[in-house]
């Protein structure tokens, strides 16, 4: 289901908590939102979601108008939509079966058939075998995996993952991330996947919008973004990307005061050569290396220019035009 958004508005009180946000959601794709906390994520889940209504603005599904929706159309309309989030939202009360039996409950459909599903879905999920256990005996991905089948049970169309992956270790992280995206592919679902986490968006999204103080800063493919951040927001959290400057070898910390970002065609040329030659600026790299990013190979160099300022902006601007995005302080 591709979901529309146009002109969002949510204030509380004096906060402007959703600005003026519109955005396209293309169907059967996980599409991410990032933002600091306090940005605005949540509230526009909700908005987005038929939790709450905006002051101003419109939500659309497939072109039908959603967000004035009341009673039973509401209701029906939900129907479309899965969601999980960071803490779970398990009923301690129920096993995992249970769990992933109450909305088709709330839905009074047939017993028989909710037992058929229940064990479809923890096998979907990789749970098989495991649906009596206590919440309380499951692991933080367990429980994940509890509630994204408990999400998709009805088969929504739409699922929201409201920072799904932050209370889980970077491997649990990896793999709950997989299961989403298998599931994605296997159920043509929308994903929207709301987190802070950089990371997130590297290995699961295609299209990434990023949110700040209620607006959108920057929005397009993930491999774009990454290849040439545009917003300071943007640029912060990739410099906070825990793998890039971790996985590559550095050999001081003071020095390296550029981020050069190559990505696919770019990494096969002698870019840093040519501009040596073209310019007369020297290079002094620090650290480099490759990683993949929403399935494209994006190159990475710290490093330093000199020998002067002149050079230094000859060089950044040649680099510029051959589509490397450089990053760091004048
Ligand atoms: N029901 C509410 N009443 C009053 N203010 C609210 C309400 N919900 C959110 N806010 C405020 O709106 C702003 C955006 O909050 P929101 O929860 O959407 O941010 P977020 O991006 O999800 O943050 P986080 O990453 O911490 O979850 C915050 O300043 C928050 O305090
Ligand atoms: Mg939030």
């Amino acid at each position: 289901m591709h979901i529309r958004l146009k002109n969002l508005k949510r204030d509380y009180g004096q906060l402007h908590a959703v600005q003026d946000v519109s955005l396209d959601i293309p169907s059967n794709t996980i599409y991410g939102i990032i933002g600091r906390s306090g940005a605005g994520k949540s509230t526009l889940v909700r908005l987005v979601s038929m939790l709450e209504k905006p002051d101003a603005g419109e939500v659309y599904y497939d072109d039908e108008r959603v967000d004035n929706l009341e009673g039973k159309a509401l209701i029906e309309k939900r129907r479309h939509i899965g969601m999980i989030f960071q803490n779970f939202n398990l009923f301690s009360s129920r096993n995992a079966s249970e769990n992933i039996a109450y909305p088709m409950e709330i839905c009074k459909m047939d017993k028989a058939y909710i037992k058929k599903r229940v064990n479809e879905l923890l096998e979907l999920v990789g749970l098989e075998g495991r649906g009596d256990a206590p919440i309380s005996t499951l692991s933080g991905g367990q429980k994940q995996r509890v509630a994204i089948a408990r999400a998709l049970a009805c088969k929504p169309d739409i699922l929201f993952c409201d920072e799904a992956t932050s209370a889980l270790d970077p491997q649990t992280t990896r793999s709950i991330l997989a299961l989403i995206k298998e599931l994605q592919a296997k159920m043509n679902l929308t994903v929207v996947m709301i987190t802070h986490q950089m990371e997130v968006v590297r290995d699961a999204c295609q299209r990434v919008a990023v949110l700040d103080s209620g607006r959108i800063v920057e929005e397009g493919l993930v491999s774009d973004i990454f290849a040439n951040p545009k917003s300071e927001v943007t640029n912060d959290f990739l410099s906070n990307l825990t793998n890039v400057k971790d996985s590559i070898v550095r050999w001081s910390n003071v020095a390296g005061r550029f981020t050069l970002r190559f990505r696919g065609g770019t990494t096969d040329e002698p870019v840093i050569s040519n501009v040596t030659a073209e310019t007369g600026a020297t290079f002094n790299i620090r650290a480099a290396g490759v990683q993949e990013v929403a399935g494209e190979e994006l190159g990475v160099m710290v490093l330093d220019i000199g020998p002067d300022e002149q050079h230094v902006k000859a060089a950044i601007s040649l680099l510029r035009k051959y589509g490397v995005s450089v990053e760091g302080d004048l």
